[in-house]
């Protein structure tokens, strides 16, 4: 047996799961019989009186299904006939003569939890690594094997519906005050406690697994009339956050309406059918792509070149740098935070310490941990105590005098294999390190705002950069838990340079009389999460401004020319929404339910208070091609290494609609000749903004893609 191998303790078996050659334990069709032959095995052996699940892996459970595998069924129907296989596997074991306990450390997600669900008995381990979820919905999915059936019966409905819409991790703690584990252990005693607790289910008569409900879930889901009106507050929500472009929560939330009111048989039939629905949707295909391109990410081309990284330097305590401490922090690493005074310093620690405490009390983090992690960040005033950094990252100000001070400071107290990093967003790297002693040694690390919550990490590399720094770099980042992109160095390196130009023609737009919230709705409807030019005032006007001084001159050797709106508006004192005043209203009571208004004011500064509307297609049209064809140039002058990275970075760093797969997968789907005369026609009406990039010229001429597959 590759997979499971059954060890017996006089009355209690343990099977161990150890799937072979894998990192990770999956679930793949080549379980289902050895599953079926450890059932059997254990139902005919009377010497044994309850079971213990537990994996021999590592960090994991059951990370859950084998997606590779399922991508290699393509015959219509056959997904669904494997879906109900797993179904009834489950259904045995849930069914089964003895209690089986699931010994959970390490990630349970997906098909993994739903193992440990149709156990009867859930003991998870309080390692940081143990976390329990249904994540199909990320990637176009719904938990296939009975999660929206067992889920719901486990937690109740509302917390089901939320694990399984959002497809957030549920922490060991968070899992036992709501149900879906029964007791949380250290991972020394996991094993013994799992065996304690097959024993101690086997003398006591089954009970059937039943949650207490509480007060408010008994009145919220305890009538079929209660129950309908909490499926019609879901669709709706789910409708509002979609917009209608992924079908998973209406499908997740059909099939625990169908279990819950028709029977688990109902519910079962209706999950083996919509899993494989929603597996040949095109949405779910993109959002499979990201999360295979995100864990090739995972993986660290140049391993064997890192060099260790156990004290890292932060200078500056602000939002970035605090950010920046905290998860790394969290990983481990000791942290040296380095501010102009103490007052600085105080505000970037309470930042930090907010953060925690707040996971704390969401039971993601205990006590402990909360104090352990808090307790390795240092925070002082000069530059002598950095002097044992294995790398230092400096998020001051967005100022490049500055920074080259601070880099020349930080040269001269670290170590001679200190890596210097810069958080700026859009200075080009090798203009910082113009003076610097170890000009090798020195990186771009871009996080993104808020930085414990943006996935993203966006590496620069300049022609000096030696490997053994990016490799290093790339460790942090993949330790700290981002998903990292490598790109070459260049005037806001990818992610600012390819947005740049987009909120440019949000600009645009209004310039030729467009309206703010017309603009805002139509990117919004597409998916975006925020509208171009409500991000501007997320951003910060003064940011903007200065990111397209930065570019100007780079679009302008391309004969295009950059608006100064963002300059002028500064000029008069908007900074968006970091000071109020921006082109929507911050001040308080201007928003109604969450709906923000325009500062019509602004307007002065586009002609004019006489609006009018763009057409939606036009709009998109114009928005979307100059982020392509920018994100083509950019892979064109090799400022990125491949589609994928540019497409990850849009998405993860952007906010690029994820179902449309990044800007790369998108030209694709539209085809690379459409993409070509899309662009060859907006360039004869607006100019050389939209010059087609060569390389869509190139791809275009052969009917190319830009991917394979
Ligand atoms: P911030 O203004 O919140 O913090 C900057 C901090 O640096 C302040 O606490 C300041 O006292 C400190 N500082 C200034 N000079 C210093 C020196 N010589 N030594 C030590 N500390 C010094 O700024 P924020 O937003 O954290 O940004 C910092 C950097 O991160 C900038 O380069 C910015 O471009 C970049 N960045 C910002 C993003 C954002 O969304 N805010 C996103 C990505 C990058």
């Amino acid at each position: 047996m590759p997979y499971l191998r059954l060890e017996k303790d006089n009355d209690v078996a343990v099977v161990w799961m150890d799937q072979e050659g894998e990192k990770v334990n999956k679930l793949g069709d080549y379980l289902l019989g050895e599953f079926t032959a450890v059932l059997d095995d254990l139902s005919q052996d009377n010497s044994i009186v309850g079971a213990v699940l537990i994996s021999g892996k590592p960090d994991t459970f059951i990370a859950g299904a084998d997606l590779e595998r399922v991508n290699e069924i393509t015959e219509p129907g056959a997904i669904q006939t494997l879906v109900k296989q797993g179904h009834a596997l489950f259904n045995r074991l849930e069914n089964f003569r003895i209690p089986v306990v699931a010994a959970i450390n390490g990630a349970a997600l997906g098909g993994g939890l739903e193992v440990a669900m149709a156990c009867h008995y859930r003991i998870a381990t309080d390692s940081p690594k143990t976390i329990l979820g249904q994540p199909e919905v990320q990637l176009g999915l719904l938990p296939g094997g009975g999660g929206t059936q067992r889920l719901p019966r486990l937690v109740g409905l509302q917390k089901s519906l939320d694990m399984m819409l959002t497809g957030k991790n549920i922490y060991p703690r968070q899992g036992k005050k709501m149900g879906l584990v029964d007791q949380v252990c250290s991972p020394y005693a996991l094993l013994d406690a799992a065996k304690q607790a097959a024993r101690d289910l086997a003398r006591k008569p089954r009970k059937e697994a039943k949650r207490k409900p509480s007060f408010f879930d008994k009145v919220l889901e305890g009538t079929a009339l209660t129950r309908k009106m909490a499926y019609k507050k879901a669709r709706e929500m789910a409708e509002k956050q979609t917009r209608g472009h992924y079908p998973a929560p209406m499908r997740i939330i059909d099939c625990v309406e169908a279990g819950l009111e028709d029977g688990i048989q109902a519910g079962l039939a209706a999950e083996a059918k919509y899993f494989e629905e929603l597996w040949r949707t095109p949405q779910s295909a993109q959002l499979r792509n990201i999360f295979f391109a995100m864990t090739a990410l995972k993986k660290n081309p140049n391993q064997d070149l890192v060099k260790p990284v156990d004290k890292i330097g932060v200078l500056g305590a602000g939002l970035m740098g605090a950010g920046i401490a905290q998860i790394s922090a969290s990983k481990g690493i000791d942290v040296l935070m380095k501010d102009l005074d103490f007052d600085a310093l105080g505000r970037g620690k309470k930042t930090i310490w907010g953060e925690l405490d707040r996971r704390f009390r969401k039971k993601a983090l205990s006590a402990f941990q909360r104090d352990s992690i808090f307790s390795r960040v240092d925070g002082v005033i000069e530059y002598a105590p950095l002097g044992k950094s294995d790398m230092v990252i400096e998020a001051v100000f967005e100022d490049l005098d500055l920074k080259r001070r601070v880099l020349a400071d930080t040269e001269a107290v670290t170590p001679d294999h200190c890596i210097f990093a810069s958080n700026t967003s859009s200075l080009p790297i090798k203009e910082i390190a113009k003076n610097a002693s170890r000009p090798t040694q020195v990186i771009g690390m871009h996080y993104f705002s808020p930085v414990p919550k943006m996935p993203l990490l966006e590496i620069i590399v300049t022609p000096k950069t030696a490997k053994w720094v990016v490799a290093t770099a790339v460790d942090v980042g993949i330790k700290q838990g981002k998903t990292v992109i490598v790109v070459k160095d260049g005037p806001g390196f990818y992610t600012t340079r390819v947005l740049a130009p987009m909120l440019n023609e949000a600009l645009l737009l209004l310039e030729e009389g467009g309206d703010i919230e017309n603009i805002d709705r139509v990117m919004r409807k597409l998916g975006w999460p925020v509208g171009p030019v409500t991000l501007i005032d997320e951003v910060g006007i003064d940011v903007g401004a200065h990111v397209t001084e930065v570019l100007s001159k780079m679009f302008a050797k391309r004969g295009v020319s950059s608006t100064d709106a963002m300059g002028r508006l500064l000029a008069e004192g908007y900074k968006g929404r970091k000071n109020g005043k921006g082109f929507y209203k911050y001040e308080k009571g201007s928003s109604e339910k969450g709906k923000k208004e325009v500062n019509t004011a602004v307007y002065e500064f586009f002609g004019g208070s006489t609006r009018k509307r763009h057409n939606a297609e036009e709009i998109r049209r114009r928005l979307m091609l100059v982020f392509c064809n920018e994100a083509a140039r950019c892979l064109e002058e090799k400022i990125l290494l491949s589609a994928r990275d540019g497409d990850i970075g849009a998405i993860m760093g952007l906010g690029f609609p994820p179902y449309l797969g990044g800007p790369f997968r998108y030209m694709d789907q539209l085809g690379t000749t459409v993409v070509l005369e899309a662009l060859e026609a907006l360039a004869v009406k607006h100019g050389p903004r939209f010059t087609p990039a060569k390389i869509i010229a190139e791809k275009a001429a052969d009917n190319g893609r830009f991917y394979d597959a």
